[in-house]
């Protein structure tokens, strides 16, 4: 007969010896789960913040705190149902210590209650509503946020001559962001808003909303539209003769899009738009990230999502480092508050109150540089938080 306390000892030394001998996959590999619209209307997105995840780990090793940091990518199509399964399923099946992507907003809060009740930290690389942070303690993001970027344009509008302005932005969360706190700044310091004109999320037909601009002969159109929509706009924006009717296109840098940004021609040229990340920003590490990301990606050009999957690794890596490999999701976001660093896009911090980006915006024009269209930076806003909780904490 063995006794009680044996069978107990037994059991410790055996649980003891598992956790020496098991091939212990889950202790050495940092399984990262990536969710991603990789196809459909907003495919570019997610091969942008693959990419950028990717070029930090190709730069820094794929190890971290001694563990192996593997992508797990899943594509979610740009469907919130499948986000929320996809989550899910990475938690449950993968055992991942962290989730991340994210390329909308409502996809970033389909999955907000799985963090939460997994305890697994979620880096969001894309999504820029402000209230995703507050859907989850287990959020931090490393993109921006819409008021972040719309502030400082309203305020440098009417620094610069610009007295009247339609507003024209996707009808879903991150243009009503866009568009509240454009025109609160704007409004703010006596600018005049003429009109405020939502369009279509998908497959917007954009020729009768900017008739409705032109119409209202405003100094400037004011506009967000997600990454990706911007070089149609562009094309109707010249068809409609609204640059010829002396009305300026002002924007979030969601727009000119550094991916697509060549496409759009001469059009886009002169557009003034307030934004984190150009692919022209003027640093050692910001030309060292843009020709390994096009070498390793067939030329393609980092936009402002890939700069997102990079420091969304650069991130994780200095957590999992900070914790000394602790993955516990707690641990991670303990160690996610507060941390800085320097990034392609500048300095950037995790404010640890809130679990956004505190980050420069800079105003930027489009120009033709080398024969290819670039948004040039001309003036920075610094450590800029996002501005909706920064108002809240007042
Ligand atoms: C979003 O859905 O949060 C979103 C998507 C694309 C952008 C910005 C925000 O360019």
């Amino acid at each position: 007969m063995i006794g009680r306390r044996a069978l107990i000892g037994l059991a410790a030394g055996l649980a003891m010896t598992t956790s020496f001998t098991a091939p212990a996959i889950s202790q050495e590999t940092f399984k990262v789960g990536l969710i991603l619209p990789m196809t459909g209307p907003f495919a570019s997105t997610g091969r942008q913040v693959e990419a950028g995840a990717r070029a930090y780990m190709a730069a820094h090793g794929d190890t971290a705190a001694g563990k192996t940091v593997e992508l797990i990518v899943r594509d979610d199509a740009g469907t919130a149902d499948q986000t929320r399964r996809l989550a899910q399923e990475l938690v449950v099946n993968e055992e991942v210590d962290a989730l991340a992507g994210f390329g909308l907003t409502p996809l970033a809060l389909a999955a907000g209650s799985i963090a939460t009740q997994a305890k697994v930290p979620a880096v969001v690389m894309a999504a820029a509503t402000s209230v995703i942070t507050e859907e989850s303690e287990y959020f931090v993001r490393t993109s921006g946020t819409l008021p972040q970027s719309a502030v400082p344009v309203a305020t440098w509008a009417g620094e610069n001559d610009i007295q009247s302005v339609v507003t024209l932005v996707s009808d879903y969360g991150p243009g009503i962001d866009a568009e509240t706190w454009f025109t609160k700044e704007f409004t703010d310091n006596g600018g005049e808003i003429l009109e405020a004109v939502r369009v279509p999320l998908q497959n917007p037909d954009f020729a009768p909303f900017l008739q409705r601009v032109r119409d209202a002969e405003p100094d400037a159109v004011f506009v967000f539209l997600p990454s990706g929509a911007g070089s149609l706009f562009m094309r109707q924006f010249a068809n409609r003769g609204l640059g010829e009717a002396g009305i300026r296109l002002i924007a979030t840098g969601d727009v000119t899009d550094d991916d697509i940004l060549n496409e759009m021609g001469d059009p886009a040229l002169g557009a003034i738009t307030g934004h984190f990340y150009s692919a022209a920003h003027d640093s050692p590490e910001n030309e060292a990230f843009v020709s390994a990301f096009k070498e390793a990606n067939d030329g393609m050009r980092p936009n402002f999502m890939a700069i997102g999957g990079y420091d969304g690794m650069q991130a994780l890596y200095a957590a999992l480092e900070k914790t000394e490999g602790d993955t516990s999701g707690d641990a991670l976001m303990e160690a996610l508050k507060g941390l800085s660093w320097t990034s392609p896009r500048g300095p950037v911090s995790i404010d640890p109150e809130t679990r956004d980006i505190v980050q420069n915006i800079y105003m930027r024009e489009v120009k033709s540089v080398d024969g290819e269209l670039y948004n040039v930076e001309f003036e920075t806003y610094e450590a800029v938080k996002d501005p909706v909780k920064a108002q809240a904490a007042d």
